[in-house]
């Protein structure tokens, strides 16, 4: 089990460039379904055949990070953000590039204590020479996080949402007979504005539909009030910024968690959106609900979510497919 998400973590995706993360989704999968493929847009769309419904479950490969908007003479590299970055918390991290190379996040002292400001960073590879600099314009890298677990919990960079990735890959080979069409996709570029999920939608018209991603959590000793919890089991998504859920996906998702004995909790996240906020507005609108993984440190290199949540959404979604 953790091996594959250990896997998932330390492959690089940020946004735009996922295809390494989607070729481990492919080669793990394949067994499983009838039918896979990569859109135009770098979705990978993997579909088991059923009855009439289609059901379309979602979960992003993209990750955060950052991309080069310029390299000074002596070797600084100005970047800018890819997806929702807390720029005070970003000096001291190291970035990696596709091609290997690690650079440290450095800040202009004076003017970065006055004021958070991306502009006020550089990324340092120790190269001084530009002639010499491994990294152009235009590259991107992500934010260094190594896995770990303990007997509980994971903590690892791209848990958001490698961990909804691994869910699905596990999900799709436990699901035995299906009498719905599924269609589990695993998308590109949630972090820069659910786009994937936009297209692939499209090209889906579920009739339903539902996404896997994380959500925070409100049991650390300053947090907002907020009623979900790590170990508290699988968090149904009762809105967040981008959508108010389908009440009637919704209720399908409690009966069968209470039904089948799986532990959950209900989610109202004020802060961020999901690929579930795409999905529901396409065409005229699909009947859409959403399952979190609660998590901490939610676009950190240190993201930490409780295994036993992880089941818990596993096996939500294993029941949920044959609910519809
Ligand atoms: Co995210
Ligand atoms: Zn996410």
């Amino acid at each position: 089990m953790i091996k594959l998400l250990k896997k998932l973590t330390q492959s690089d995706g940020v946004s735009g460039d996922e295809e390494s993360v989607g070729n481990i989704i492919a080669g793990e999968i394949k067994k499983y379904c009838d039918e896979i493929s990569f859109d135009a847009m770098g979705n990978l769309i993997a579909h088991k055949k059923g009855g009439k419904k289609r059901v379309m479950f979602a979960a992003h490969m993209d990750e955060i990070g950052i991309i080069v908007k310029y390299i000074d003479d002596a070797g600084f590299i100005r970047f800018g953000a890819v997806g929702g970055l807390a720029v005070k918390e970003l000096v001291g991290r190291r970035v990696r590039f596709k091609n290997g190379t690690v650079g440290v996040i450095g800040c202009e002292e004076e003017e970065f204590s006055k004021k958070a400001d991306i502009d006020k960073l550089y990324v340092d590879t120790g190269v001084r020479d530009i002639n010499k600099m491994p990294v152009s314009v235009g590259d991107r890298a992500v934010f260094e996080g190594d896995y770990t677990e303990n007997k509980t919990s994971i903590i690892s960079k791209a848990l958001d949402d490698r961990v909804g990735c691994y869910i699905l890959i596990e999900a799709l080979k436990k699901i035995k007979k299906n009498k719905n069409d599924l269609y589990f996709v695993f998308t590109v570029q949630e972090e820069v504005g659910i786009r994937g999920a936009k297209t692939s939608a499209y090209a889906i018209d579920p009739d339903y539909a539902v996404s896997i991603d994380v959500t925070d959590t409100g049991d650390t000793p300053s947090a907002p009030k907020m009623a979900v919890k790590m170990g508290g089991g699988a968090a149904i998504k009762v809105m967040d910024r981008s959508i108010l859920c389908d009440s009637g996906v919704r209720n399908l998702m409690c009966d069968t968690a209470k039904k089948n004995n799986i532990p959950y909790q209900l989610e109202i996240m004020t802060d961020g959106g999901t690929d579930a906020g795409a999905i529901h507005l396409t065409r005229s609108g699909v009947k859409t609900g959403g399952i979190s993984v609660p998590s901490r440190y939610i676009h950190s290199p240190s993201e930490m979510v409780s295994k036993s949540d992880v089941e818990a959404c596993e096996e939500l979604v294993v029941k949920l497919a044959e609910s519809f």
